[in-house]
């Protein structure tokens, strides 16, 4: 197939283009290479025959437009997004304005193409989003396909919104659409000031470890092999209109995955005292959701796709994959020298 990826310099998004070109597809990367973007990330499908990239803002309705004519895309997977809670919280405008306007541009080009009768048959839009539009789990009901949205933060009601728009195009304009929901992803490529591989860089420099509020908020954690399977189980058999949620069930405390980080370095990387006194609880994020959890039933039984990675496997290997990768994380610190967080706690540091 030929696959339009938007944001696929990112940490999913590289991780899907390098899939999708694995499993013998055609792939034009969208990505405008914000402070999250990187090419490094792809250089060994760079020269590729079936790999091509243009840097693009998906806010750019000209550049969209002439993308989709002149690549005639037979699956748009959607990623493109300022993904960061604190960021958005900090200045909300590009997060607003990028995951909205821009999911906005790509909603109306994307049906100007498909309105056409050369367009290719079974061409879906496949908008990825995440769990965090429903706020906090609330009665310990986990999220499925019919909870109710209440996105409490500018990130999480910027995605909403995005969905949102996506299912109004599917109601007004009948766009063949899917929307995925997925929990928190983890693995390679990810920008080092996400909870995981901040916990790794931080604790690799010696920098403190910062932890939220008392450290007991829930995540359901998936890590991102996982997550791009998913994607494909739904490219291959998901059906056009609906929604899917995607996670592995792997509940845990933020402080429980910072520890067992801790825990995977003392045994690989050894030092005169465990990484976990670098440690520091800091206030809490403000408006942080409490729990996230995901009830994956419908696309484990109806597409038949299942998890294969749990926590502690996937925390291995991606500690192994940090260690191995270190010129990566250095080459992104220098590169953004000035704008990588490392946790709000430490923002007037
Ligand atoms: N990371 C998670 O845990 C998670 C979970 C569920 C869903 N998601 C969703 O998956 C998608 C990818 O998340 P991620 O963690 O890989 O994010 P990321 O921040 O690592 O990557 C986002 C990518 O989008 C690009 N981008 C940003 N603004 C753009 C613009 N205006 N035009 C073109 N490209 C732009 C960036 O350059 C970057 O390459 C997002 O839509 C996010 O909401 C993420």
């Amino acid at each position: 197939m030929r696959i339009l990826i938007t944001g696929g310099a990112g940490f999913i998004g590289t991780n899907v283009t390098l899939s999708a070109i694995k499993r013998g597809h055609t792939v034009l990367n969208v990505d405008c290479l914000s402070y999250a973007g990187s090419l490094t990330n792809l250089v060994s499908i760079e020269k590729h025959p079936k790999y091509s990239f243009e840097q693009t803002d998906i806010r750019d309705q000209d550049k969209i437009h002439n993308i989709f004519e002149n690549f005639q895309p037979e699956y748009i997977f959607h990623l493109a997004a300022e993904s960061h809670v604190d960021r958005s919280i900090d200045s909300a405008f590009t997060v607003l304005s990028t995951n909205i306007m821009g999911t906005c541009v790509l909603l109306d080009e994307f049906t100007k193409y498909w309105v056409k009768k050369d367009c290719p048959d079974n061409i879906v839009f496949h908008h990825i989003s995440t769990d965090e539009v429903f706020g906090s789990v609330k009665n310990n009901i986990k999220f499925n396909e019919d909870t109710k949205y209440d996105p409490l933060n500018p990130y999480s009601v910027s995605k909403a919104s995005s969905d949102h728009l996506v299912r109004s195009w599917i109601n007004t304009h009948h766009i063949p659409a899917i929307i995925t929901n997925c929990s928190n992803n983890y693995g390679p490529y990810q920008f080092p000031e996400k909870l995981i591989p901040l916990t790794i860089t931080n604790a690799l420099l010696g920098r403190k470890i910062p932890i939220y509020g008392d450290g007991k908020q829930i995540r359901d954690w998936i890590y991102v092999d996982d997550h791009v399977d998913a994607l494909f189980s739904v490219m291959e058999n998901g059906k056009v209109g609906e929604t899917y949620m995607i996670g592995s069930d792997n509940e845990c405390y933020n402080i429980d995955i910072v520890k067992n980080i801790c825990r995977i370095l003392d045994e690989k990387v050894p030092s005169d005292k465990s990484y976990d006194y670098l440690i520091e609880y800091v206030s809490d994020r403000p408006g942080h959701d409490r729990r996230y959890a995901i009830d994956a039933s419908k696309i484990i039984n109806e597409l038949l796709w299942n998890p294969q990675v749990d926590i502690i496997e996937g925390l291995e290997k991606t500690v192994d994959w940090y260690l191995e990768n270190k010129e990566w994380t250095s080459n992104i610190l220098k590169e953004h020298k000035s704008n990588v967080r490392l946790g709000r706690g430490y923002r007037n540091n």
